[in-house]
């Protein structure tokens, strides 16, 4: 797996069963899964030599974040080394403009969008395109977590998302109700497996809350989010875990944020809440391996990040949450605390969905140590 942070370090837990040989390109010594993974390989990713050296031996690659450049991920095809999802479907979770032509081209319904050059143009397409401001601006590659992500309310605010040099994609801002995600799971043989629909709570672009399934979304909205999910994957070629981030609106219509070809943070409650994680579904779509079974094995599974904090020394927090809450299950990155950095999250599960939400709630605040009863 290329790429050394949280994804990689839980998609390696899922292959220990398996007996899978897991190696890690990782920047530096010290992230998530180089901390774990048998095999580390320190380099950067964005260099093909190290990509190659990287690469010799392995059965297949995949990855945990976006960053490959896509030339490197055809140079790897072309020495014989499989790339899954290959790089004709990754460019699409890579590049946030070509998502959106694709996207359209397939008749899915996105928000409006264009490519805009300058402030001027933002301008422009707020009053003729978007019914006016505020509009978000997004670059169409590097971004995560909200960074490359901008509201803006007037051209003047425009400024900022051109400084990088990458094209900046406009689009409507969106006046949804919440946020959902579909994810689903592909392999090369074209099985497919769909988790239920979930609900994703973010705060200031961050992903804090996962609700699985999501609470009152009609089982026609479940279904079609879930259909499109899979005809996605399918259309684009991709292999291994698609997240599908989407936005519901009052209206009940339901359009697509952006894609995630690898596990998603709005899968995260699979480890503890569905038969089969998105990790150990991914490892196997990969590895062209029958895929697991996706159902919840409860009624309701709430899944709450713990964000960088002040938590020199973790025993007492363990002690108090998994006292309070022995359905609780702790998953932590080993990740150095920096303010607003996902450095775990948190799973439980039950049949009372307040409750349920207010034991993880609970959980990743004392984490946090933003509480401290
Ligand atoms: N067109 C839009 N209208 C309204 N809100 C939006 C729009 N696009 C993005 N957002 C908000 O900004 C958040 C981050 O946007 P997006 O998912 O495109 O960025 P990202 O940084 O690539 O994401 P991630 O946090 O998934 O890594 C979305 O989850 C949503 O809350
Ligand atoms: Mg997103």
């Amino acid at each position: 797996m290329v790429g050394g942070g949280q994804l990689a370090r839980m998609t390696h837990e899922a292959g220990i069963p398996l007996g899978i040989r897991f190696r890690v390109l990782s920047e530096t010594p010290q992230d998530a899964a180089a901390q774990v993974a048998g095999e580390v390989v320190v380099g950067d990713h964005r260099d093909l030599a190290t990509l190659r050296a990287f690469a010799r031996g392995c059965d297949v690659i995949t990855f945990d974040h976006e960053h490959v450049p896509t030339e490197h991920l055809r140079a790897l095809e072309a020495d014989g080394i499989p790339v899954r999802p290959g790089p004709d479907a990754l460019v699409h979770a890579q590049d946030k403009g070509l998502m959106r032509a694709r996207l359209t081209a397939l008749g899915v319904e996105c928000p409006r969008h264009r490519i805009v050059t300058d402030p001027a143009d933002v301008e422009r397409f707020a009053t003729a395109e978007a019914g006016g401001f505020p509009v978000v601006l997004k670059t169409v590659r590097g971004g995560y977590d909200g960074r490359g992500v901008w509201v803006v309310r007037s051209a003047a605010e425009a400024r900022e998302p051109f400084r990088a040099g990458v094209p900046v994609l406009a689009e409507e801002k969106v006046d949804f109700t919440r946020e959902l995600a579909a994810n689903v799971v592909r392999s090369p043989h074209g099985q497919a497996v769909a988790y239920p629909v979930v609900e994703s709570v973010q705060v200031g672009g961050v992903c804090d809350t996962v609700i699985a399934p999501a609470p009152g979304l009609p089982e026609a909205s479940a279904l079609h989010a879930q259909r499109l999910a899979l005809r996605i994957a399918a259309e684009l070629g991709v292999t291994g875990h698609l997240a599908v981030e989407l936005f519901e609106t009052a209206d009940g219509r339901i359009l697509v944020n952006e894609l995630a070809m690898r596990p998603h943070n709005s899968g995260h409650w699979t480890q503890d809440g569905a038969v089969t994680s998105q990790f150990a579904n991914h490892l196997r779509a990969v590895l062209d391996l029958p895929l697991g079974d996706p159902r919840p094995r409860a009624r309701w599974t709430v899944m709450a990040n713990v964000l960088g904090g002040d938590f020199p020394d973790m025993y007492p927090a363990f002690l108090h949450c998994m006292a309070r809450d022995p359905r609780l299950k702790i998953h932590m990155y080993g990740k150095d605390v920096k303010p607003g950095r996902k450095v775990g999250h948190v799973t439980t599960y039950g049949d009372d969905l307040a409750d349920v939400r207010e034991r993880a709630r609970h959980a990743a605040d004392y984490l946090r140590g933003t509480i401290d009863e």
